[in-house]
């Protein structure tokens, strides 16, 4: 159904190629639950700041040099000889860190709400996929400074493969493309960091043609039971949306200009020596939960199977999560283990910082167990055990007529009485 557009080329262009009226389909007339609040705002955050990364990312290629003899100083150049060589490299280092706090917070929003189960399980898993491309994609840009972390870091990740029995070798001689890290690594690396954030785009473009074809979830987790329930993106969410951007914006851009270094690791600012072994290797704040994990199993291919199931684990939880209700506001138990699994989560990152001895490792394994305990165990049980407090007839319903059968915590706020 073509919409009747007055700009005479807008329609020209439409009623041959309908590009318009899709993009008002999408993100003009679709219906939002009227409920939904900022937490509803990280899935348009995390699809800017990819854009971001994206532009920066092909500016930062036309001047940087994939030659291990080269590459360190290509940085060095983009930062004090490039117009704005600082500025670019500093968006995209920490758009990087941003990355994973906005999706982060976006998978938690969906893990508190039940965003993942029924009818939105594709969208889920497909949510899961970029998370590991971001991952892939994170690692080989952080070689690319070919600094004294970049090379350990890869040393480190790399060898891991090694663990298979059999395929394990063979798999880490293509990563390096030789017998050793050096430049044939890092040209594959170069290439492949610049080709998967496009692979993640084209995924994302999945994601919300996924989420919206089964519309979205909300705060309550019930759908919406008609036109009362909803509002459509445009101006509502589009406004919110914009304001929240606006707020995240500004903490982006404290650490571009007032604590670049933050987040990254002073050795990286070292040429990258494979005669010298940092006394320390670490990765990025973003993988140290999942670098807790790898180390607090004993055996090497333990350790890494730990590593890599701790997200495969993910792709199945809509079905390992037996409850048929979706918000964490109306399961008081799953309210309190969703924290625990925050905290969990958190320790396990604060304990992948620390050498991997003592205390530390005692911590990371406690934290490693209750991940798993979490998703394997207590999801398929506490769907069974769980008595759920009872949901409110629609999601306006209790806004509306003031005293529905709400729980104490679920009243409406300002926002969901527009
Ligand atoms: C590049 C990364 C990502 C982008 C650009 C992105 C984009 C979006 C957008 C725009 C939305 C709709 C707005 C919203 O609900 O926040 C959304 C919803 C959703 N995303 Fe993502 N997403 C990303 C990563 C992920 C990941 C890693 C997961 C989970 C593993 C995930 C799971 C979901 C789910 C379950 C929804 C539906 C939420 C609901 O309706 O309650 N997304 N995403």
């Amino acid at each position: 159904m073509a919409a009747n557009y007055t700009n005479p080329i807008v329609r020209w262009i439409d009623s041959r190629l309908p590009v318009f009226t899709m993009m008002r389909h999408e993100y003009y007339d679709y219906q939002m639950p009227r409920n939904c609040n900022y937490l509803w705002s990280f899935g348009a955050f995390a699809a800017i700041t990819l854009m971001i990364m994206i532009v920066t990312g092909i500016f930062l290629a036309m001047n940087y040099t994939d030659n291990t003899l080269l590459a360190f100083t290509s940085v060095e150049r983009i930062m004090r000889d490039v117009n704005y060589g600082w500025l670019l490299r500093y968006i995209h280092m920490n758009g990087a860190s941003m990355f994973f706090i906005v999706v982060y917070i976006h998978v938690f929003r969906g893990l508190y709400y039940g965003s993942y189960k029924s009818p939105r399980e594709i969208l889920w898993m497909l949510g899961v996929v970029i998370l590991i491309l971001m991952m892939a994609t994170a690692f080989m840009g952080y070689v690319l400074p070919w600094g004294q972390m970049s090379f350990w870091g890869a040393t480190v990740i790399t060898n891991l493969f090694s663990a298979f029995p059999i395929i394990g070798d063979p798999i880490v001689t293509l990563l390096w493309g030789g017998f050793s890290i050096d430049n044939p690594t890092l040209n594959r690396f170069f290439a492949l960091h610049y080709l998967l954030p496009f692979l993640i785009l084209g995924v994302v473009v999945l994601h919300v043609a996924a989420l919206h074809i089964v519309g979205s979830n909300n705060p309550y987790g019930i759908d919406m039971k008609g036109p009362q329930d909803g509002l459509p993106f445009h101006p509502y969410f589009t406004i919110k949306d914009g304001f929240a951007l606006v707020l995240f914006f500004l903490v982006y851009a404290c650490f571009v200009f007032f604590a670049p270094n933050y987040l990254g690791h002073a050795d990286n600012y070292i040429p990258a020596n494979p005669l010298v072994t940092p006394s320390h290797i670490v990765p990025e704040w973003y993988f140290l939960p999942f670098y807790a994990m790898l180390r607090a199993v004993p055996s090497k291919l333990g350790g890494v199977l730990t590593m890599f199931s701790s997200l495969l684990v993910l792709f199945v939880l809509p079905w390992l999560d037996t409850s048929k209700i979706r918000s964490a506001k109306f399961r008081p138990i799953y309210k309190q283990f969703f924290w625990f699994l925050v905290a969990a989560c958190l320790v396990l990152g604060y304990a992948g910082s620390q050498p991997a001895e003592g205390i530390w490792l005692v911590v990371a394994r406690v934290g490693a167990v209750y991940y798993f305990f979490h998703f394997l165990i207590l999801l398929p049980l506490l769907g069974k055990l769980e008595r759920p407090l009872p949901l409110p007839t629609s999601i306006s319903e209790p806004v509306l007529k003031g005293s529905g059968p709400v729980p104490a915590g679920a009243h409406a706020k300002p926002m969901e009485k527009a």
